[in-house]
């Protein structure tokens, strides 16, 4: 059954729990998103980026949608417009029965100035009047997501922007926050805190020094009532790497979000918790696996349904840790 991310994350808040959002691209993605789910009684959202609905069509992902719900019509599920960069983004997202959408209005901010603050603000008010009207939620960001190791902030295209910000610049403003919750409405906030998005967030394990989770606690003593999103979320499981690098793989050693440092922020008001990488890697890991071990293999079954089962692992491992699972 379709939900918005207003109910689902309402409910998560009232019982403590927080909710895994796992990008999706493909059907492999979908149904290992749906059997974890199916397997631990979870609620779920499912997210798809700009680039996903490019890559299968909207088409294609509304009926995929609806035929993930036909399968398993006991859970409870939240479509997701991932990273919004503008209104009509926004707004073709809901007719396409996306029950929530993101708009990022900090993906045009490079840098913290009055002027992006105030674009910031504009852009998600106009969405969250837009898609209340329909009775679909917002999701709105505040702060740079981007390494606090390097002072690199995300640009648009997810690769470092021009230019060093300091940690102040990089991490949300607990006031800021306060303003701009209360000036656009947004049913949830995502906030900097260290993060960054894709495999390569820290090159040490991450201590409060370049994963700020203090800011999660200060932003949630001033405003308890509001849902926290994390971005930039995977764990990169040390596990996942070396089956990577085990079969030809060549990726350089890195540390992604401990998972008890999300559990830590569960218990501070985040809610809703955004993970694509680790989903990736699970599914490329067994890739390389099968491309290595069964040379002569040219069923494309032989990879896809390992690497489904990989990541259907890793959520139902997530719906776990964070509370999800019991909850659909
Ligand atoms: O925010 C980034 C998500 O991991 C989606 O990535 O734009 O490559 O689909 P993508
Ligand atoms: P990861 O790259 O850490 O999985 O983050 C995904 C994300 O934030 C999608 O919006
Ligand atoms: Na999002
Ligand atoms: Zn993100």
């Amino acid at each position: 059954a379709r939900i918005t991310l207003r109910q689902l994350l309402d409910h998560a808040a009232e019982q403590g729990y927080g909710v895994p959002a796992f990008n999706i691209n493909n059907m492999e993605q979908g149904l290992a998103i749906m059997a974890a789910a199916e397997a631990v009684d979870a609620p779920v959202i499912i997210q798809a980026s700009r680039g996903a609905r490019s890559y299968a069509h909207d088409i294609m992902l509304a009926k995929m949608i609806e035929a993930l719900e036909e399968i398993y019509p006991q859970i409870p599920l939240c479509l997701h417009q991932d990273h919004g960069n503008d209104e009509a983004t926004c707004a073709t997202a809901i007719r396409h029965g996306f029950t929530s959408v993101m708009m990022d209005g900090s993906l045009k901010a490079d840098a913290k100035t009055p002027a992006d603050y105030a674009y910031n603000v504009a852009i998600t008010r106009r969405v969250v009047d837009m898609a209340h009207w329909i009775g679909a939620s917002v999701e709105g960001e505040l702060g740079v997501l981007g390494s606090l190791e390097s002072g690199q902030g995300e640009a648009e295209d997810g690769h470092g922007a021009e230019g060093q910000l300091s940690h102040d610049q990089l991490l949300t403003d607990p006031d800021e926050a306060v303003r701009f919750v209360a000036e656009t409405k947004v049913d949830a906030l995502a906030i900097a805190m260290g993060t960054s998005h894709g495999a390569y967030k820290f090159t040490r394990k991450p201590d409060g020094d370049i994963l700020a989770m203090q800011v999660v606690e200060e932003i949630h003593r001033r405003l308890p009532n509001v849902h926290l999103v994390m971005h930039g979320s995977s764990s990169v499981p040390q596990t996942m790497q070396d089956i990577f690098n085990a079969h030809g793989g060549e990726m350089p050693q890195t540390w992604g979000v401990p998972v008890d440092e999300i559990v830590r922020g569960i218990r501070h008001g985040v809610r809703k918790v955004n993970i694509d990488t680790d989903c990736r890697l699970a599914m490329t890991a067994q890739f390389r696996r099968v491309g290595q071990q069964a040379r002569a293999e040219f069923d494309p079954r032989k990879f896809l349904k390992p690497a489904m089962d990989a990541m259907a692992d890793l959520c139902r491992e997530r719906f776990e840790q964070f509370g999800t699972a019991g909850q659909a």
